[in-house]
């Protein structure tokens, strides 16, 4: 039998906001608001670059689109305060908030013995899926926490395969955003993009949401070379 027949899929590794929950709306909110403050208008465009991309990476960024010269002090107050604002909009959150197809995935998954783990970039990756009510759900989380590098970096998906004690190859990653993807690409890990499909076109397949993700499919993907 052709060793690729065998293969069957081990692991999924969920990125948090954009794939279970829309919490990239909150990221731009904040954002803006102190974007503004240097007197910038931060576009939707611009957001969409910010995306899967750590906080303090994104407040360089936004300096650097506003053409302002801040001190490292500076920096860092701007993105507490950004992130002051983000808590306070993620606090009303609730289980109704989870994105379409993501809770019958997670049980599909959990009734296959399929791992499941989260890699995200987010340093409040806990409270978002505390309010989500999906804390103890996954048997692995990598978070912002546990990570030096950003996406596109592999890192936080390398650091999730090996916690799961997994080869990446038997893994699937779910993103929303050009920087996830990368990641995953250069874990040689499969991905499926969630979202547009011009965005995300570098991903092995993309869908407009999880509802259609059957473990068939899953195996399908992790087969094609
Ligand atoms: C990613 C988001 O998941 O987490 C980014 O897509 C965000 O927009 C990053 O900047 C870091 O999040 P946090 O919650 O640690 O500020
Ligand atoms: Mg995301």
């Amino acid at each position: 039998m052709p060793l690729d027949i065998k293969s069957k899929i081990q692991g999924v590794i969920f990125d948090l906001d954009g794939v279970i929950v829309d919490t990239a709306r909150f990221h731009f909110t904040s954002w803006k608001t102190i974007a503004s403050e240097w007197n910038y208008q931060l576009k939707i465009e611009d957001n969409e670059r910010l995306k899967g991309v750590s906080r303090m990476d994104s407040i360089k960024k936004i300096a650097e689109w506003a053409e302002k010269q801040v001190s490292t002090e500076e920096l860092q107050h701007a993105a507490n305060r950004k992130n002051e604002i983000y808590l306070e909009l993620c606090s009303k959150l609730t289980p109704e908030d989870i994105l379409p197809g993501i809770f019958a995935l997670i049980k599909m998954l959990k009734a296959s013995e399929v791992l499941i783990a989260l890699g995200s970039a987010s340093k409040n990756a806990r409270f978002v899926l505390n309010k989500l009510g999906l804390l103890t759900i996954f048997d692995v989380i990598v978070d912002g926490n546990d990570v030096s590098k950003s996406k596109p970096n592999p890192e936080v998906f390398l650091k999730a395969t090996k916690k799961m004690n997994l080869l990446p190859r038997d893994c699937v990653v779910l993103e929303d955003a050009p920087a996830g993807i990368k990641a995953a690409l250069s874990a040689n890990m499969k991905v499926i993009g969630l979202g547009d499909s011009h965005e995300l076109e570098k991903a092995d397949l993309v869908l407009k949401n999880a509802k259609i993700i059957s473990i068939e499919l899953l195996n399908r993907i992790i087969k094609t070379t």
